[in-house]
């Protein structure tokens, strides 16, 4: 039989597991911190989304190192609620507001954000067509900085090439992804390579945990089995191909 892909999960009993993590796909502070190096012109009055945002590991780094208000935004209502608390413990409730909602059907007015922020979400909508759709809620100027899965290399081996298929149809290469921000109408400002610690350190240890809790809450269940053994193949894989694949953070500038 085939192995079930992530998106076969049912949705509630990945964001369970995922809720009580701090984040929910590769990355880290220093990242966040690096990629907003390259965006300038942010003051007291911008306003800033975050898409796919989870619980807001990220969302809190970037209201810790920006001036101005951060709209989170996710599907999962358990990720937006731990959001909102997490923001009032920082002292950041003024600042940041978690909402549900798709990042496909976004409820914002035109041209509303100075900056548009997304780590680890925008496979789930696509990356081509989030980028075009995304643009219209950007003011003219405004900054777009997203991280997604991307081959580092024209050829790897047939079992990871599967597996990030099966995942992400539309994965390609960095130099693919650049010319495709910048036919959306982006200005490419910069593309750099998550570091392997921002899968490693923040991603894949914290699981461990969290699988053990869940084999033992659920002993028994065969999907729960069968989705803890695909989070395990996931951090395998990555340790045997990653010089094949990554997060990168893109970041551009809108120009009309
Ligand atoms: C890999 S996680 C990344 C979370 C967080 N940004 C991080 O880096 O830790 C992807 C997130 O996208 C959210 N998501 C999936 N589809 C979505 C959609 N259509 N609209 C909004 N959020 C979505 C999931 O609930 C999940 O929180």
């Amino acid at each position: 039989m085939e192995e079930p892909a992530t998106h076969e999960f049912d949705f509630a009993l990945i964001n369970e597991y995922f809720v009580e993590l701090e984040r929910q796909g590769p990355g880290s502070p220093e990242a966040t911190i690096r990629a907003l190096s390259f965006i300038g012109n942010l003051s007291n009055e911008s306003k800033i989304v975050d898409l796919g945002c989870g619980t807001g590991g990220q969302t809190m780094v970037l209201a810790q190192n920006t001036k101005g208000t951060i709209t989170a935004l996710d599907l999962f209502p358990g990720s937006i609620d731990k959001l909102n608390v997490n923001a009032g413990k920082l002292g950041l409730r003024n600042r940041v507001k978690g909402i549900v909602g798709s990042m496909d059907n976004l409820p914002f007015q035109n041209e509303e954000f100075d900056l548009i922020w997304s780590e680890g979400a925008i496979a789930q909508t696509g990356f081509e067509k989030s980028l075009n759709y995304w643009k219209g809620f950007l003011k003219k100027g405004g900054f777009l900085a997203v991280t997604y899965e991307s081959w580092f290399t024209d050829e790897r081996p047939a079992e990871i090439e599967k597996w990030w298929v099966d995942a992400v149809p539309e994965i390609a290469t960095v130099g693919h992804n650049v010319s495709v921000m910048q036919k959306a109408g982006y200005v490419p400002v910069a593309a750099f390579t998550l570091p392997e610690n921002c899968w490693i350190d923040t991603y894949f240890i914290p699981q461990k945990t969290r699988q053990e809790e869940f084999l033992k809450k659920y002993e028994g269940n065969k999907i729960v089995e069968d989705f803890i053994a695909f989070m395990r193949q996931e951090a395998e894989l990555y340790s045997k191909y990653k010089q094949y694949y990554g997060y990168v953070f893109y970041i551009g500038k809108k120009y009309k």
